[in-house]
């Protein structure tokens, strides 16, 4: 797939800092059951609310949803926050995901289990070489996924998301607006399938969606020719080509109870097998291969950044009222403009950012 050839990722670098993060240590069932306790007592003292991402471990999705937060993708983890009326948003995700939340919700605390779960597309995107390419090509538009900073998002003209990207660029295309996409090559390369936009592309990727492989998917489709095949768009191309459905996270476990198949071969982080499993109880999720030629030891379908949420980090960070998330008012501000473009966009066109929206299958 082409992408900008002037821009290098320091896939080396990425993939370093991915090897390196550390996920909590386990915690005995005792010990399990008082970490628990102790973070709903906190929750209620501290007029906190838990917001979840669904790729984070499923204690702490349950502990979510107990306790009245909520448990979903990243731009309805912010609205939930901003909706909700506690004081204080705790957000067991990404750093991405902490910043879109203070975006939305400049007035209140957001604190993380730890800030320093990163991911590897806002990695691959900073802020002074997206700034440096924007500025030499003022005749496009610049349209960034919500997994970037909030300096590349103030500097974009569009954020969007995974379920409503390509509804998005279609318009912009209509427009006649020639885009910039950063930071997914894959999903890019996606919406630039579906909409015949002319995009240029990032070459961004995410360290645990660029691991699926085609050819072994191919070979588990024909062993389980009855299964049904969810994609998510940070995948490959030639993974995206076998899907029954492409779409973001909520999309993916709304195709899980739409469609009739008992069994699904899923593209994705398995922390989504969690809400899937809920969503239908009598059903069979596998994940798709990760192994074959060029598997590494980060192959395992699980963000090792989401990992790094557990039980003790989260009682810590409440109890402490620590790893507070801030984003400087202006970048914050203007970050503002370009989600709110988004959510304006989806509320004229009648579609959920997050849930609803067509999910559009590969040409
Ligand atoms: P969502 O925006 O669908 O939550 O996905 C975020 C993500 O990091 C996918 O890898
Ligand atoms: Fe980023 Fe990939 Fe992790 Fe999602 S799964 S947070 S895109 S590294």
């Amino acid at each position: 797939m082409k992408t900008i050839e002037s821009i290098e990722i320091d896939k080396e670098k990425i993939e370093r800092l991915a090897a390196s993060a550390k996920a909590p240590l386990p915690v005995s069932g005792a010990e399990k059951k008082k970490l628990i306790r102790k973070i709903k007592e906190l929750l209620r003292e501290k007029d906190a609310v838990l917001v979840a991402h669904y790729y984070v471990d499923e204690e702490l999705q349950k502990l979510a949803d107990e306790t009245g937060g909520c448990v979903s993708d990243s731009l309805e983890m912010a609205r939930f926050g901003h909706d909700h009326p506690a004081q204080t948003v705790v957000v067991a995700g990404v750093r991405f995901m902490g910043e879109t939340a203070k975006i939305l919700n400049p007035e209140k605390r957001i604190l993380m289990p730890d800030p320093g779960a990163e991911c590897s597309l806002d990695l691959s995107c900073t802020s002074e070489a997206f700034t440096k390419f924007c500025d030499a090509h003022p005749d496009r538009t610049a349209v960034v996924y919500a997994n970037t900073s909030a300096e590349v998002k103030a500097r974009a003209d569009w954020v969007v998301t995974s379920s409503i990207g390509a509804q998005i660029i279609k318009h912009l295309h209509e427009q006649g607006e020639k885009i910039i996409w950063a930071p997914d090559r894959y999903l890019g390369g996606y919406i630039r399938k579906v909409t015949g936009a002319d995009m240029l592309l990032w070459p961004g990727y995410c360290v645990v969606h660029d691991a699926f492989k085609a050819e072994e998917l191919e070979y588990l489709r024909k062993k389980h020719p009855e299964a049904g095949v969810l994609v998510h768009p940070e995948s490959p191309m030639e993974v995206i080509d076998q899907a029954d459905v492409v779409g973001s996270t909520t999309q993916l476990i709304k195709a899980v109870t739409e469609m009739d198949n008992n069994l699904f071969i899923v593209a994705t982080d398995r922390g989504i097998f969690h809400k899937m499993k809920e969503a239908a109880p009598n059903k069979r999720f596998i994940e798709a291969p990760m192994g074959g030629t060029g598997a590494t030891c980060l192959s395992c379908a699980h963000c090792p950044w989401m990992a790094m949420n557990g039980l003790a980090n989260l009682a810590r960070t409440l109890e402490t009222e620590s790893n507070e998330i801030h984003v400087d008012p202006e970048t914050g501000r203007r970050a503002m403009v370009s989600v709110k473009r988004m959510l304006d966009f989806a509320a004229r066109e009648k579609v959920r950012a997050t849930g609803s929206a067509n999910i559009i299958s590969p040409a």
